[in-house]
């Protein structure tokens, strides 16, 4: 009786719910982020992307570098919406000019990419999905040379931002000398745990630091916790305890192996010899430590933790259905709203 009665009520709670779904259908289908998006709207945007990936990869391999950076600093700040790609207005300083995104770089090559998906299907792909999909694409140029790096599957749909808010970048986005208590919680609240989070800072495999990020470990004393090695190479790539704003002066990120994204981060920050504060503490914390240690050890278990935790940063609370909009240019909002 009491299960006939349940199903009586479950059958006519699903028939409203599928009333209700279709009513909002008849609106504007809002089916989320889900595998080929653009399969009937633009079947050729993930290729086109791929292709200008590996194309500008060819020619500037450190575009590959920015391409994976995007994707932390897009999406970690409340929403994957291509909010970093924004220029600065009269009202509002923009993300990127932020102290957090000094040395982000690269942004035309993303413009590139965008034309060219914009030839084949005008205003159909969003900002915010090809900043996602080119850090993929990235990745497969750069791990595991020369054979590519693993390809994450990765969903799309992903609508734009019309705003770039500087103003709570500080809340979202973890600093380089902050504690991984703080970190931890920043990445906890994507839903991201502690392995994941030991996972994407391997990220600091390629790429650069510029002196600006470096000297307080420098000057006026050396940090003793830095290897001795290191110590020299560091003084002598930043000479300066103030560095002089205009000249490029930077260390690169793992003297190992610079060009390729592997677990070499791992090994050298096991080694006193990781660049930032917070790489420094992730090989010293009880929390993160082990991890480390597996990670420097199997690049398979690093990749695929990767993979497991770039996927959820990438689908951190984003836009989509008929929120935002489809930028016709990458760094401006569109107009007439
Ligand atoms: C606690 C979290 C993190 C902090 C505090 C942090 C901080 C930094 C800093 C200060 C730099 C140097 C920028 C410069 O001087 O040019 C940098 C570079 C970089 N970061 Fe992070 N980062 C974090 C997490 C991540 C994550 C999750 C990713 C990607 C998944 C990432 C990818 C990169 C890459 C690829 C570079 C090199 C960029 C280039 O050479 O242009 N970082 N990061
Ligand atoms: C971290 O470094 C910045 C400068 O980049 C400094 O202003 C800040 O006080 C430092 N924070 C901590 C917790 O040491």
């Amino acid at each position: 009786m009491v299960s006939s009665k349940a199903l009586c009520f479950f059958v006519l709670f699903s028939f409203s719910a599928i009333a209700l779904q279709s009513a909002f259908a008849d609106h504007e289908e809002d089916v989320g982020l889900v595998m080929n998006f653009y399969k009937d709207t633009c079947p050729q945007a993930e290729e086109i992307i791929r292709e200008q990936v590996k194309l500008l990869y060819k020619r500037h391999k450190n575009t590959a570098f920015s391409w994976l950076r995007n994707i932390f600093h897009d999406c970690a700040v409340q929403s994957c919406d291509a909010s970093l790609l924004l220029d600065s207005t009269r009202r509002e300083l923009s993300e990127k000019e932020t102290d957090r995104s000094f040395g982000l770089r690269n942004f035309r090559y993303l413009d590139t990419i965008k034309e060219a998906v914009e030839r084949e299907c005008p205003g159909v792909v969003s900002c915010a999905d090809i900043l996602v999909l080119s850090g993929r694409d990235g990745v497969v140029a750069v791990m595991n040379q020369p054979l590519g790096g693993p390809y994450i599957p990765l969903k799309t749909g992903r609508r734009d931002g019309r705003r770039s808010r500087a103003e709570i970048l500080e809340q979202y986005l973890p600093d380089h000398n902050e504690s991984i208590s703080s970190v931890l919680d920043k990445f906890g609240a994507m839903g991201i745990d502690t392995p994941g989070v030991v996972a994407l800072l391997g990220a600091h495999s390629v790429g650069r630091t510029h002196c600006v990020k470096l000297v307080h470990r420098l000057y006026p004393e050396v940090d003793p916790a830095l290897h001795p090695d290191h110590v020299e190479h560091m003084l002598h790539k930043c000479p300066d305890a103030i560095p002089d704003p205009k000249a490029v002066q930077y260390v690169r990120n793992d003297r190992g192996t610079p060009m390729i994204l592997d677990n070499n981060y791992y090994r050298n920050i096991l080694d006193n010899k990781g660049l930032l504060q917070v790489d420094h503490q992730l090989a010293n914390d009880k929390r993160t430590k082990s991890y480390v240690k597996k990670m420097a050890k199997s690049q398979d278990y690093w990749a695929s933790e990767f993979s497991r935790a770039l996927t959820i940063l990438t689908e951190n609370n984003p836009l989509t259905g008929t929120q935002g909009e489809i930028r016709k240019q990458c760094n401006v909002v569109n107009k007439h709203h």
